[in-house]
């Protein structure tokens, strides 16, 4: 016999509603963070902004709030990801004066051309301690907001295309991408088993047109290569990503999106 469905489970569209709802967004200060900032201010979310160059974050903010109604739509606070006890300080701060964490987009990341046969130690480690332990405490702070207000919402990884193959020079960089991957299917599991409703995706940019590159190679000239090779991809190509992934339905949760210039072989 043929078992019957329910209807709701058959017509039922559940969206979230993002309007008015908190978004931090990290390493907001330049490139694809800044874009993003500007995409969820247009969905009509509050922006909480956080880099350690507070100049450039205010600057973003006037720009996002010279267009709003609500004068605080976008916010700025200054934060080295590298000090753990700041992040629980501020994000325990952020509650405290606004209200739960709805959409953390741990976004703030760098690597170095570092060879693992002669790279230094304190390049290693501050590539993993942004890419990878500040993204895990920035998640779990902003869970205990979503869970204890009706357990939805969304934490993006910005992740990479080295998250899924290791370009020469770039293994430390590629392994806190790599973990990264790791994270996003950890916590998916976590949540299913918690039967929550936040959800959790990466996106995977090969080459954007930031200052990624400069610091990556500490080289101008070496970046302008790179960025003048093809037209590689713009910070708003990953934005509108991000828009596409938080504006799904609730019973579709994008896992990863791998989004490389069309002209990119590697
Ligand atoms: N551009 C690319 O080709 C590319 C490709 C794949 C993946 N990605 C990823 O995209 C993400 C964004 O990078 P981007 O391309 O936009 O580069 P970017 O322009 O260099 O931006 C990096 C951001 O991270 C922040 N940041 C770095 N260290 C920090 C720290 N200790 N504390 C707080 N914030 C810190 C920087 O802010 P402050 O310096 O002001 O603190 C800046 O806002 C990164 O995760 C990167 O791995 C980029």
């Amino acid at each position: 016999m043929k078992q019957k469905v329910p209807m709701h489970q058959k017509t039922t569209v559940k969206t979230f509603e993002l309007k008015g709802e908190i978004a931090v967004v990290t390493g907001a200060s330049s490139g694809i963070g800044a874009a993003i900032a500007k995409h969820l201010s247009d969905l009509g979310m509050k922006v909480i902004l956080l880099a350690r160059r507070l100049e450039r974050l205010k600057a973003l903010c006037q720009e996002l709030n010279q267009y709003q109604a609500n004068q605080e739509q976008a916010i700025a606070y200054q934060l080295d990801l590298r000090n753990t006890d700041d992040i629980e300080k501020l994000f325990a701060e952020i509650y405290e004066r606004f209200g739960p964490i709805r959409v953390l987009v741990n976004n703030a990341g760098l690597g170095h051309f570092s060879p693992l046969s002669t790279g230094k130690t304190e390049d290693w480690r501050e590539t993993l301690e942004v890419n990878i332990l500040a993204p895990s405490v920035c998640t779990r702070e902003a869970i205990q907001h979503m869970r204890k207000h009706d357990d939805w919402g969304q934490i993006v990884h910005i992740s990479s295309m080295s998250a899924h193959r290791v370009p020469q020079g770039s293994g430390m960089y590629s392994a806190s991408k790599f973990a990264l991957r790791s994270l996003t299917e950890g916590l998916r599991k976590e949540l299913r088993e918690l039967g929550s409703e936040i959800r959790v995706g990466s996106i995977s940019p090969g080459f954007v047109e930031t200052e990624f590159a400069a610091h990556f190679h500490r080289s101008e000239e070496k970046a302008n290569e790179i960025y003048t090779q093809y037209r590689v991809l713009d910070p708003n190509d990953i934005a509108n990503a991000l828009v596409y992934l938080l504006t799904q339905p609730a019973h579709v949760q994008v896992h990863d999106l791998l989004i490389r210039p069309t002209a990119q072989e590697n």
